[in-house]
């Protein structure tokens, strides 16, 4: 909303000029009104390079954090499986949290059998022998994870061993100050030590789904690295620029990966 002279002119040298009103806060947002299908065909219906890129290096890393029977989150899951895919041979427990309950919904249903659009994700994973050992990835799931309307802002503290979190910290929020919570509160919900992999997009001026649009924080890498680092070692951090770009509006796509100071 922009702030407008009032009506009936007046000198032109003393009129304020507009002024642009902070973008949302998370909690000002109709999280209800996204909607999962419209997001997960633009988003996920034909696996992309970049996609491909960040599930393969999370899956590396995962595979070699030895992790095993571990309580393992993924936060912001909205309609993306494949973070959870990402944990799941390692995982006793895989709990999605979500906070917008139309995402909640959805994921209850893919989680009981997921749509076999998600077969390809699975297949990439598969090309690393600890994912390959483990035949029935559908069935799995539908035993390991539960669904549950939390917020990244109320998580416990130190109770999870491992943890995802995918282009939310970004997109949650107009504001810095929130998108840096949001990390910080994901990163202490895991037990010290434990591994994660954090996604972010870079520069994002916000997003459409569907017709409703929501609220975005133009992060630089350095910012993002600065305050996962502060709660966390041995970092490893890549960054893709997608060709073509999944949509107007941002400049890359960062992964990061590392273990908790707690
Ligand atoms: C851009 S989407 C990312 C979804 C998914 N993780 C992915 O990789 O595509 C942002 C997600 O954050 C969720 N969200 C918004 N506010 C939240 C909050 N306070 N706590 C947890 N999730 C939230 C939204 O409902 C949405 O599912």
């Amino acid at each position: 909303m922009a702030l407008t002279p009032a009506a009936g002119g007046g000198d032109p040298s003393t009129s304020p000029l507009p002024i642009q009103a902070p973008g949302p806060v998370n909690a000002e947002v109709q999280w209800d009104g996204f909607d999962p299908q419209t997001y997960v065909r633009h988003n996920y219906a034909d696996l992309r390079a970049d996609d491909r890129e960040f599930l393969r290096r999370t899956r590396d890393f995962f595979a070699g954090s030895k992790l095993s029977g571990a309580r393992c989150v993924d936060v912001g899951s909205g309609a993306n499986l494949y973070p959870a895919l990402a944990l799941l041979p390692f995982a006793h427990t895989v709990d999605l949290c979500e906070w917008s309950t139309s995402n909640v919904c959805w994921l209850r249903q893919q989680v009981d059998s997921y749509d076999p659009m998600w077969d390809p994700y699975w297949q990439v994973c598969a090309e690393h022998p600890a994912y390959a050992a483990l035949t029935d990835p559908r069935r799995r799931l539908a035993r390991v994870a539960r669904v549950t309307r939390t917020s990244v802002f109320s998580l416990p503290m130190h109770a999870w061993d491992a943890g995802t979190m995918f282009f939310v910290a970004c997109s949650i929020s107009a504001h810095r100050s929130e998108a840096e919570r949001a990390i910080a509160r994901f990163l202490r919900a895991l037990r010290p030590g434990s591994p994660f992999a954090l996604a972010v997009m870079l520069g994002s001026a916000g997003y459409h789904v569907g017709r409703r649009s929501f609220p975005a924080v133009s992060l630089a890498r350095a910012e993002v690295v600065a305050g996962i680092a502060a709660s966390a070692y041995e970092l490893d951090v890549h960054e893709e620029r997608p060709r073509p770009p999944l949509r107007d509006g941002y400049v890359s796509m960062l992964l990061t990966t590392g273990r908790t100071r707690g």
